[in-house]
């Protein structure tokens, strides 16, 4: 039973074996999964008997309209039902780093403090939020007078540090005298329906409101109107939106909805369209972002509460309202990987938990599984006490800053897996089923993944007082620990090994024949990182002959990279002929025909400036430097080697190593 997002899509995975079933229905749907001992003949007692799975779909109304996907791996499955759903929009980069949010900061003022603390204790952020007491009295498109007198200096003094501010704007509007949004949506009959034919009114947190209906194209027309820079005045472009509350949430509705009968655009009554209704608003909002004024071509980032099949197109959602204890932290996990094999992977829970307080340890674990969630956002409820990391206390705000920085560090990966989502539907954090869809073992594991094509396998610690991290290995691959380069598994498919995990340590393991790319020196936030230079990791197979990756990058933020703006490339680490080699691995006509705008220029300045070998051949012990070769030149790098010992392997660190970023290169070792 769906509460406040439904994507009506279900995989069945048996060893090398998957099928999607994808049942589009807009209805409140309710699925019953009985599991169930048969056997073939009933008089065997039980013996030889296997588990069945039925399923049993119910849907308030509509009609039967089911898709099939044949497999036979489960990223074919995905990759179908993305085709026909819709493909993850290309994020603002910036929202890739970490969101800052409470109900509520209280004012501008307290926002500014905010950001400078964030400073003071060099924490790296984003994004601060603005929960609904922003408002002018639950009034959206206004602000409080008192509390909130200067918001465009407020974002002014984000903006020096390329940070970004987000405010919420809900579907429901407020019903008062004298408010113009409230008297246009009327006059303009553009609300949703009762089932007599009046404007429908019910309650939310203003008190008595009435819905936006996102159904009719004219109400979307007029809802984008509304965010133009000179109408939502205090907004500039480093205001963002948050959409909450679109189930819809009405509070003295049946079922805390809107009564089924209501009637919407066209005549379809909300039953028929209520798991659509959510989407209907983000989207009307997504576009609204998209004509905030004339020549202006941003992506949008709007945060939904409320999604549909589909949704993926439009933005990012997280899981609602959670709760500050272990079990919430652990759930959050196989929530946040279903939303990924579902093809809307920008997903995260709140960081902390909303409701309650977590005790530091909570908060510190919550922070290193957060770093790990596509959408990363920490809040907290109107009555839970200030959390923001400086208030910790050590060792805890050291913790959490180095789960941020961590985050920060890996951005360029992050950023490459969601190019991946954006082109084939590829989930950027993947269970082991979806990895690995042969090794059993690991079918019914959903509390650690991968992430993207990095080979990075991450086990967030959810339990109290547990310094240790039983990690499934699915392969017999050669897995590193990334933090010490030890050999935590080889050649052990299908075993469960021990990592340490003490409160300051995330799990997190390298699988070898993989490259990612870094940047080292994490910033204040994303933007001032954007023209940094590059870091390697190159994890070396377990046959110690290979290692492949690859990274994207574009602007972050216009929709350039469709004209070919945008670097993508190659990395190939080939041991028997002593080469790591960049290609271009752009494809598609834009790339061809693309023309050095002002994003690529700029980035003719960046490098790659380190790599780093886990896993490098004892042989090249005793080597001091390494060749390079690009662009018609060839100069030498500094490189250290450091034998592997006590378990450790053997690694190697080539340092300026100058190579454009952007083009094609050779390192030659040996
Ligand atoms: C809902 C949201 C929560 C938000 C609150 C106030 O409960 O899920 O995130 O803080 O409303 O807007």
């Amino acid at each position: 039973m769906t509460l406040y997002g439904a994507i009506p899509f279900m995989q069945a995975h048996r060893k090398d074996s998957t099928v999607g079933i994808f049942w589009l229905n807009a209805a409140e749907t309710w699925i019953d999964i009985t599991k169930a001992k048969e056997a073939k003949n009933p008089l065997a007692l039980g013996i030889g008997a296997k588990t069945n799975t039925h399923t049993h779909w119910i849907s308030e109304s509509g009609i039967l309209d089911v898709f099939i996907f044949l497999g036979p791996r489960p990223a074919d499955v995905l990759q179908n039902y993305v085709e026909l759903t819709g493909y993850t929009a290309m994020p603002q980069e910036f929202s890739l780093g970490y969101h800052q949010c409470r109900w509520n900061y209280m004012s501008d003022d307290d926002v500014r403090d905010v950001d400078r603390k964030m400073d003071k204790f060099a924490i790296p952020y984003d994004v601060i939020w603005l929960d609904i007491e922003y408002t002018d009295g639950k009034k959206y498109f206004t602000w409080d007078p008192n509390m909130f007198s200067d918001p465009i200096g407020m974002g002014k003094q984000l903006e020096e540090h390329g940070r970004n501010l987000v405010v919420i704007i809900d579907p429901h509007i407020k019903n008062e005298e004298g408010y113009e949004v409230v008297a246009e949506l009327k006059s303009k009959d553009l609300a949703v329906k009762n089932k007599d034919g009046g404007v429908f009114d019910g309650w939310c947190w203003p008190g008595s409101s009435h819905w936006i209906d996102a159904f009719n194209p004219a109400a979307a027309q007029w809802w984008a109107s509304l965010f133009k820079y000179d109408r939502f005045k205090g907004t500039m472009e480093n205001t963002w939106i948050w959409n909450d509350m679109n189930e819809p949430s009405v509070f003295n509705g049946p079922e805390t909805t809107m009564p089924k009968d209501n009637i919407h655009h066209g005549g379809w009554e909300h039953r028929d369209v209520h798991n659509l209704n959510g989407y209907t608003f983000h989207n009307a909002t997504y576009q609204a972002l998209l004509s905030r004024k004339a020549g202006e071509l941003r992506r949008p980032f709007v945060l939904t509460r409320s999604f549909f099949a589909g949704s993926q197109r439009v933005g990012a959602m997280w899981t609602g309202d959670n709760q500050a204890s272990w079990e919430y932290l652990a759930a959050s996990i196989p929530m946040v990987l279903s939303q990924g094999i579902s093809g809307f992977p920008f997903a995260g829970a709140d960081v902390g938990g909303f409701f309650g307080n977590p005790d530091k340890d909570l908060q510190a674990r919550w922070y290193q599984a957060g770093a790990f969630y596509p959408f990363f956002r920490g809040h907290a409820h109107i009555d839970a006490r200030r959390r923001e990391p400086y208030l910790a206390g050590e060792p805890y705000t050291s913790i959490i800053t180095a789960a941020l920085r961590l985050r920060y560090s890996l951005l360029p990966s992050w950023y490459t897996a969601f190019r991946r989502a954006h082109v084939d539907g590829s989930p950027i954090v993947r269970p082991l089923f979806y990895t690995h869809p042969g090794e059993e073992g690991g079918f019914g594991i959903d509390d650690q993944f991968f992430v993207g094509d990095t080979g990075l396998l991450v086990k967030p610690v959810v339990e109290k007082d547990k310094d240790t991290a039983e990690v499934f290995i699915p392969d017999d691959e050669v897995y590193y620990d990334y933090f010490t380069y030890e050999v935590v598994a080889t050649g052990d498919r299908g075993k469960t090994v021990t990592v340490t995990a003490p409160l300051e340590k995330i799990p997190l393991l390298m699988r070898g024949g993989y490259v990612f790319p870094r940047r080292d020196r994490p910033r204040r936030s994303s933007a001032l990182m954007r023209w940094d230079d590059y870091t390697l990791v190159v994890a070396v197979s377990r046959d110690g002959k290979t290692a492949a990756g690859e990274l994207y990058a574009d602007d972050g933020d216009s929709f350039e990279f469709e004209q070919g703006q945008f670097i993508h490339r190659r990395f190939v680490l080939d041991v028997a002929a002593g080469t790591l080699i960049s290609t271009d691995a752009s494809s598609g006509a834009a790339a061809k025909a693309r023309k050095e705008g002002a994003w690529l220029q700029g980035m003719r300045q960046v490098v790659v400036d380190k790599v780093v070998l886990v896993g490098a051949p004892a042989a090249w012990a005793g080597k001091k430097e390494v060749t390079v070769e690009s662009e018609g030149k060839t100069w030498t790098a500094p490189l250290v080697f450091t034998a592997g010992e006590k378990g450790r392997a053997g690694f190697a660190i080539v340092r300026k190593l100058g190579a454009r970023i952007g083009a094609d290169w050779k390192v030659t070792f040996a």
